[in-house]
């Protein structure tokens, strides 16, 4: 098949920049765990500078977790840089992920310093961790919405000084999907010796656009994602893993691109993630969610019972959903009934599906939901058993 896509997952740095999640030192080494599982590319495992407990962290996972690339971010001044790496440094395989801002709105009013001053305080930064490894990772935040001109000078000067895998954040969310490709694509056709680093791309969602801009960024090139799972992230979260991975893998003769994702481990990841963040999944959410596999209305239950693919372009079992994928209520057909009770154990004659439709039909318009248990009383009091 295709050239790779890195899956890098921030699930422990910008996931855990999620508005009411806080996870300590061994929730975030389960997660990391099973993150090597899920066999992603890259952990970013949080942030040594910001606190005592995310260095715990961070030198937790590097030390222990074998396999994946282990990350550590920090802004392009020396401190930030020497306490990553001290995080970092007994990792297999680390990686250091340095950021500044690009964008005019952030030097003007955050950074208060002109473009040259950022553009070398970049660069020095860039050699400045070059002596601890040469996996260097560099973010433009706010690339996005930075001049394109300036963001390609400082992106060359980046590579230039050694940067090894250069990011490109849509950091607010701002961006559309055909705008963001195309962004990529100028960036890729202005920029020396680009075809001679990783293009990495960082989606936030505020939008809902997250997942979109992600894919029309490796439509246009970029062969990193920086994902979370379940879209965990600042404000309205970022590109959720699940997501990607699966329009990659359902699309691949369209997009012609692989992962090194283990499907089958995507379900439990999500769980997991769930109960230690305490970050429920909504219902309808894609692939992780607890109805992305249900089928209610009675056509819809139909065509799956007689060919899953019919309504479901993925296989829950792929993913590792567990199966139970049909839910009675009102708008459940016979063909359904007849199915789940045979599951049950009770075969029914026609004459006696005819009479328990009624009576489920009775049940379904005062329960949103009919269960198994009620299925059994239903059949136990109404129907003989065959
Ligand atoms: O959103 C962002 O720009 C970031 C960077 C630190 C990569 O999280
Ligand atoms: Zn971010």
């Amino acid at each position: 098949m295709g050239e790779q896509v890195y899956i890098f997952d921030t699930t422990l740095r910008d996931g855990e920049q999620s508005p009411g999640v806080s996870l300590n030192t061994e929730e975030k080494l389960r997660i990391a765990r099973q993150l090597a599982r899920l066999n992603v590319d890259v952990i970013e495992a949080g942030f040594p500078v910001a606190s005592p407990g995310d260095f715990e962290a961070v030198q937790a996972i590097a030390r222990e977790v074998q396999g994946p690339v282990i990350c550590g971010l920090a802004r392009a001044n020396y401190a930030d840089i020497d306490r990553a790496w001290e995080a970092l440094k007994e990792a297999q395989r680390p990686r250091i992920h340095l950021f500044i801002a690009t964008s005019d709105i952030h030097l003007k009013h955050k950074l208060r310093k002109s473009r040259e001053e950022v553009l070398q305080l970049a660069a020095a930064a860039i050699r400045h961790a070059r002596q601890y490894t040469s996996d260097i990772e560099f973010s433009a935040e706010d690339a996005s919405r930075s001049d394109i001109n300036y963001l390609c000078e400082v992106v060359e000067a980046a590579i230039e000084a050694g940067a090894t895998v250069i990011n490109i954040p849509d950091t607010v969310g701002y961006a559309v999907p055909m705008e963001f490709g195309e962004f990529i694509g100028t960036i890729r056709q202005r920029v020396k010796n680009i075809d001679q680093v990783t293009i990495s791309v960082h989606c936030h969602n505020d939008l809902g656009l997250a997942v979109a801009n992600s894919l029309a960024a490796v439509a246009a090139g970029a062969n990193q994602v920086e994902v979370a799972v379940n879209g965990l992230g600042e404000r309205a979260g970022n590109a959720a893993l699940e997501e990607i991975v699966m329009a990659l893998y359902t699309k691949r003769s369209f997009y012609r691109r692989e992962t090194g994702i283990k499907y089958d481990e995507l379900y439990r990841t999500s769980r997991m993630v769930s109960s230690l963040t305490g970050m429920q999944v909504q219902h309808n959410k894609a692939v992780v969610g607890k109805n992305a596999f249900l089928h209610e209305s009675g056509i819809h239950q139909d065509g799956v019972l007689k060919e899953r693919t019919t309504y479901e372009i993925m296989n829950p079992q792929l993913i590792g959903v567990p199966q139970e994928t049909i839910v009675l209520g009102k708008h459940s057909g016979r063909h359904a009934l007849r199915e789940r009770l045979a599951e049950l154990g009770y075969m029914m004659a026609d004459e006696e599906l005819d009479k328990a439709f009624a009576r489920f039909k009775d049940i379904a318009d005062r329960k949103k939901e009919v269960t198994d248990l009620d299925l059994e009383a239903l059949v136990k009091n109404e129907i003989r058993i065959s």
